[in-house]
């Protein structure tokens, strides 16, 4: 049986490189090599943090147009929104009821901000493994693409249906595996050298103006040795972005001419243009999707409706199991 692949992508903010090269291209690649993906935006898990109906709504088809501009095929890929389908929100109480609260109480988001002296912690941000495993259990889902700081997330959601198949019967539900792409794509700088995240505020935005983005590049920190000194390329940030988006050979010119000494403007010139390049078509594609939100909403629609009733199926096996049909 073709293996299932499934993944959430949150609403919460402006698509950046770092989100194409760690999750977008990694996941469409997946949907190419014969599995059966289903990908669908997680508004209600952004709802733990986003409480402004306008930006919701924005940002859930910022994320549906980013995806369709860089190629997702809605004929080939299940591409829904979280909150079209009922079922998981019910599945997720019957899954409450089989797993316990230290199980949450490890899961990172709510440990950190435990760490950073919050006095409240939200129910949302503390039962949002729940509802992710809830996500991924609706679906029988096989595989579950996502960074690291989500593996545990996932064995949170196989160990709750470990739980539930041992007191209600086997294969009730299918415990997932974690697909963690540890490629150095995934882990692509900032312009600040950290790690490329919207939190961090370094980062290269998928869809700005070229002219935007030339500014970004110039912005990328440098050492400041002359024009004409040999660079490491290893150590330079400006070749370490070129490469997660180059191509080997053109990632191993431009370490050439950084080891016999270009200057900074030029080697920053040469990662415009082939980011530019790579981006101007989804740019454009991007720009003519989120012209029409009617169109991107029925889209999304679409898929929900076709999902929907895969969800309905396991939870009516759930039901059933617990005696409520
Ligand atoms: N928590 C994931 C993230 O922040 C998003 C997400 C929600 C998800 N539900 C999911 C990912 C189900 C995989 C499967 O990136």
């Amino acid at each position: 049986m073709t293996r299932r692949v499934l993944t959430g992508i949150q609403p919460t903010g402006t698509p950046h490189l770092g989100n194409l090269l760690g999750a977008i291209r990694p996941a469409l690649a997946l949907a190419e090599s014969g599995l059966e993906a289903m990908y669908f935006i997680a508004d209600y898990h952004a709802l733990t943090t986003i409480h402004d109906r306008e930006r919701l709504a924005r940002h859930t088809r910022e994320v549906a147009a980013t995806w369709l501009a860089f190629g997702l095929d809605p004929e080939r890929v299940l591409f829904y929104r979280q909150s079209d389908i009922p079922e998981i929100f019910e599945l997720a109480w019957v899954l409450a009821c089989h797993a316990s609260k230290s199980w949450l109480d490890r899961a990172h988001a709510h440990k950190a901000a435990v760490a950073a002296g919050a006095e409240e912690i939200g129910l949302g941000l503390f039962l949002y493994p729940l509802l992710m495993a809830a996500d991924i259990l609706a679906f029988d889902t096989d595989l579950v693409p996502v960074g690291r700081d989500q593996v545990q997330h996932i064995e949170i959601a196989r160990d709750i249906a470990q739980r539930f198949n041992h007191e209600h019967g086997p294969d009730l539900l299918k415990p997932p595996n974690a697909l963690v792409d540890d490629g150095c794509s995934a882990n692509v700088p900032g312009i600040d050298g950290r790690k490329m995240s919207k939190s961090y505020g370094n980062t290269l935005p998928l869809f700005a103006p070229a002219k935007q983005l030339r500014k970004l590049v110039g912005q990328i920190v440098t050492d400041s040795s002359p024009p004409e000194a040999p660079k490491d390329p290893d150590t330079s940030l400006v070749h370490q972005i070129y490469r997660a988006v180059a191509s080997p050979d053109e990632a191993r010119a431009l370490a050439d001419r950084l080891r016999a000494g270009i200057g900074w403007g030029d080697a920053k010139q040469t990662l415009f243009e082939r980011l530019d390049a790579e981006l101007a078509a989804p740019r454009e594609r991007y720009a003519h999707l989120m012209t029409d939100p009617v169109a991107l909403d029925a889209l999304l629609a679409a898929g929900a409706a076709k999902a929907r009733p895969m969800a309905r199926a396991v939870l009516d096996r759930v039901r059933r199991a617990i005696g409520i049909d």
